[in-house]
């Protein structure tokens, strides 16, 4: 997708979101947006008033063409922050009338375009949206985990499902950074691990999830550039199924019980400095 193409997948999903009534708003937050990435020259205000009253479509059209000959060269990460920023008023305004939650509910706690959070929400950015949809459906059925994810994802259609699913799968932010950043050390007996793992004792990472852990279809997410906290927890919790069950051979809960903490501690920093 290029930038442009992002702007207006962004918006439509705002609008779909948020409703028609609340179109204008969220056109206002738009255009708030392009203006402050338009620096060259500042925004002639008289256009912009005399643009406001086209028809809203032909708007949209006149903003993005707009958005396109000022040659927008922003990061898609602050993009993101800002838009999102921007939208929070209008988002906030419609929460009543909203029927399922946004994606502004979402970045919350996954943060800007799903970079992550290093209390521990994942970073959905670049993951497969198959894979994303899924979990989605999987927290609704109550068979995964997580008090906050099954609370959101009650009142998600199955289309809502996709729709955020390929929006977050679309999104590429930068990194999380933690607070505290890793070891070298850590980073690297992590980097080993992942890669070529441990004699016959625990399985390179990298074999299923894919050369840097970015991800193998549906059925191998990426792992790469999920905040340490997250891998952790993640880990412990497949770690607990498998005490609980016996794991069958070639899953997640059976390759987790061949790990003990320090290595978990070690992957799980190489990875949340690793790109998707
Ligand atoms: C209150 C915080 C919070 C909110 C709001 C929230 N999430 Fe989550 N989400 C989490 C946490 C924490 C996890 C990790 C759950 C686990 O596996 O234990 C998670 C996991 C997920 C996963 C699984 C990802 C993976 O790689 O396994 C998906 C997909 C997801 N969230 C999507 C969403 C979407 C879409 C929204 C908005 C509609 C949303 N979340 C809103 C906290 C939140
Ligand atoms: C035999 C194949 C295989 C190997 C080897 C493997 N994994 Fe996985 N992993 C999976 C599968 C399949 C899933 C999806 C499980 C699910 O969604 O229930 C998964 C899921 C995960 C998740 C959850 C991701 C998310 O977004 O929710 C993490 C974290 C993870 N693996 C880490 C690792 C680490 C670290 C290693 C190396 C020590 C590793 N995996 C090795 C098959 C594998």
């Amino acid at each position: 997708m290029s930038f442009i193409e992002r702007i207006k997948f962004t918006w439509e999903l705002l609008i779909d979101r948020l409703g028609n009534s609340h179109r204008s708003q969220v056109e206002s937050q738009m255009l708030q947006i392009i203006k402050r990435f338009d620096s060259r020259s500042s925004y002639d205000r008289s256009r912009a008033k005399g643009a406001q009253r086209v028809k809203a479509d032909s708007y949209l059209r006149h903003l993005i063409s707009r958005a396109a000959r000022v040659g927008l060269i922003a990061s898609l990460g602050a993009f993101g922050s800002t838009c999102f920023a921007q939208s929070n008023g209008a988002i906030a305004d419609a929460s009543a009338s909203a029927k399922a939650p946004s994606i502004t509910t979402c970045v919350a706690c996954h943060g800007a375009l799903g970079a992550g959070s290093e209390t521990g929400a994942p970073r959905l950015a670049g993951n497969n949206p198959d894979y994303l949809a899924h979990a989605l459906s999987m927290f609704k059925a109550g068979t995964r985990a997580s008090a906050p994810m099954q609370a959101v994802a009650q009142n998600l259609s199955d289309s809502d499902m996709h729709a955020l699913a390929a929006f977050f799968s679309n999104q590429h932010p930068p990194l999380v950074k933690a607070s505290q950043p890793p070891s070298p050390e850590l980073v690297m007996a992590g980097k080993q691990l992942a890669e070529t793992g441990v004699g016959t004792s625990v399985q390179a990472c990298f074999s299923c999830h894919a050369a840097g852990g970015k991800g193998n279809g549906a059925r191998f997410p990426s792992i790469a550039g999920e905040p340490a906290a997250f891998t952790v927890a993640r880990l412990h919790e497949f770690q607990a199924r498998a005490k609980a069950a016996p794991a069958k051979p070639g899953t997640m809960t059976a390759i987790a019980a061949t790990l003990d903490d320090t290595q978990i501690e070690q992957v799980a920093a190489y990875l949340s400095v690793t790109g998707r």
